[in-house]
């Protein structure tokens, strides 16, 4: 096969004049998540001139030119379609090597067969290739459902704390509705997140539903605050910490969110797994916590007047 190639190519040169041009043979070229740009193939094996004032180049995608060269021309012109503004050789020098490949933008490439058309004096000759895509979803499809059920559950540990302390210690109407919306908003930025997240592709409607699921999360922290707030005169020492890891583990997430955001082949989701699940721990242990102190305090009594007590002393309490 080989030697037949070289003995084509042998023979077109020799042939003098309405010889033609003789082009590597590209069938498709694929773009993957990680193409900023994408170049589309068009090398020439049998220039004679190697000079670009006596060649001719147009690109045309499904028939249509959207990018032509004119060497001929003083100065030469470059001409192209204004849709594909980014189009350019991938190197003006190499051209008089016969490399007359084209490079696109990933946002300008369109998937489709493209042509390449040379002319060099009065030989001509073509080459087609089909740009193909082969997409894989961002994340692998395990982390995606990680990142969603550990936001999911932390919102959902939220609202299951905010029920307890609304019936045991009582919470105004409006304060109970405003703070059940807060939870809600973020179960819902996180599931339209998801859905964003989930589809084939790096883009930037992937990117917006990354921060959909992981930056509203820090609502959670004051959140909790409100809540400890609602429970303790003034918090104790033990509810500060878990405040303090809450906080710790969204700062752990958003390492991993900034770490992944802008990465094609993201390879620290579980970073960001990771500052959720210290979220969704320190809710569950939060959640337990509130429990154990309401199960403590006398019905009837007035909200609050335990907790001025230490925690130690609820401690003491719970034996009883
Ligand atoms: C996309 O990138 C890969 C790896 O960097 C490269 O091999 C491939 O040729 C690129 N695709 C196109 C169409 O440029
Ligand atoms: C490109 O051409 C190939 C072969 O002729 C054909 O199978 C394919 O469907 C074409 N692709 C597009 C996007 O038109």
């Amino acid at each position: 096969m080989r030697l037949l190639r070289v003995w084509w190519v042998l023979l077109a040169t020799l042939g003098a004049g309405s010889a033609q041009l003789v082009t590597e043979k590209f069938t498709s070229v694929l773009m993957d998540n990680c193409n900023a740009s994408v170049i589309l193939p068009c090398i020439i094996r049998n220039l004679d001139k190697n000079n670009t004032r006596a060649m001719y180049v147009k690109w045309k995608l499904g028939g249509n030119e959207f990018f032509s060269f004119d060497g001929y021309a003083t100065p030469p012109i470059h001409k192209k379609n204004s849709t594909f503004q980014s189009a350019k050789f991938v190197s003006l020098p190499k051209l008089t090597a016969g490399i007359a490949s084209l490079s696109l933008s990933r946002k300008e490439a369109i998937l489709g067969n493209y042509s390449c058309e040379v002319t060099e004096s009065n030989r001509e000759g073509m080459a087609t290739i089909e740009l193909k895509e082969r997409l894989g979803t961002w994340f692998q499809p395990v982390e995606n459902v990680l990142i969603i059920v550990t936001m999911i559950l932390a919102a959902i540990f939220y609202l299951i704390q905010l029920g307890f302390v609304a019936i045991k210690y009582g919470i105004p109407v409006r304060k109970k509705i405003t703070l059940t919306i807060a939870g809600l908003i973020v179960i819902t930025a996180a599931v339209i997140g998801y859905v964003l997240l989930v589809p084939e592709g790096f883009t930037e409607s992937n990117q917006i539903g990354l921060s959909l699921i992981v930056l509203p999360a820090v609502i959670l922290v004051p959140l909790l605050y409100v809540l400890f707030d609602l429970v303790f005169e003034k918090p104790p020492c033990f509810a500060v910490i878990l405040l303090v890891l809450k906080a710790l583990g969204y700062v752990i997430a958003v390492i991993g969110f900034a770490m992944s955001v802008s990465a094609c082949n993201p390879q620290q989701a579980a970073v960001m797994v990771a500052g959720l699940a210290i979220i969704d721990l320190v809710a569950v242990i939060a959640l337990v916590y509130v429990i154990i102190i309401g199960f403590n305090f006398k019905e009837h009594q007035p909200p609050r007047k335990a907790v001025e007590e230490p925690l130690n002393d609820a401690k003491g309490v719970m034996l009883e």
